[in-house]
């Protein structure tokens, strides 16, 4: 099992590319949006949820959140999931902050699991999509997080092939809360967590 993640969406012409290419699989993933765009994507996140996924918080503008004081934070996390909850029935859970960036005070200031990763695709770089894809096959192992993006075209290409691929090597997908249910991880705020 591995969880896909896509970040600093919604886009509306991204993600809802990657939404068909993910529903074709029957697959799910956690999308980690910017509270700066919701509000102009509503009906893309409204697709995201219903559709089975995961939404997760990545701040208001994507701020570098171990840059900024106690207040800053806090406006960063509360107006993302405030804005959120008022689209869907419910608010986020997690919080992947920007750039994997965290301190102990933001650590202290937010209550919520902090998501990172285990691989990065880079698959916003301007590099082939079977690139990408076969560095992913060769590290990839059960229980890792998947870091991509849906607001660049090169990802939905870095997707379609590496979604297939990891199918047929027999993973599920699933969004970082199923994963971390399956493995039997209960996540507490302020912990970071890369895989499970
Ligand atoms: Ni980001």
């Amino acid at each position: 099992m591995v969880a896909l993640t896509f970040d600093d969406g919604p886009h509306p012409i991204v993600t809802p590319r990657i939404l068909n290419l993910l529903k074709q699989y029957n697959a799910r993933a956690t999308f980690f949006v910017l509270g700066n765009r919701v509000d102009s994507y509503a009906d893309v996140l409204q697709r995201e949820y219903t559709e089975g996924h995961e939404i997760g918080n990545h701040s208001y503008n994507h701020a570098s959140l171990s840059k900024l004081g106690e207040q800053e934070i806090a406006f960063q996390v509360q107006e993302t999931d405030e804005r959120i909850s008022h689209l869907l029935p419910t608010a986020p859970v997690l919080l992947r902050p920007p750039y994997g960036a965290i301190n102990d005070a933001a650590r202290e200031a937010i209550q919520k699991p902090f998501v990172l990763w285990s691989i990065d695709t880079q698959d916003w770089k301007n590099r082939s999509s079977g690139a990408i894809a076969s560095e992913v096959l060769e590290k990839v192992k059960d229980g890792d997080i998947i870091l991509m993006h849906d607001i660049h075209t090169e990802s939905v290409d870095a997707a379609i092939e590496l979604i297939p691929k990891l199918m047929e090597k027999g993973y599920q997908l699933v969004t970082v809360s199923e994963l971390a249910a399956y493995k039997n991880v209960t996540l507490e705020n302020g912990e970071k967590y890369t895989d499970f």
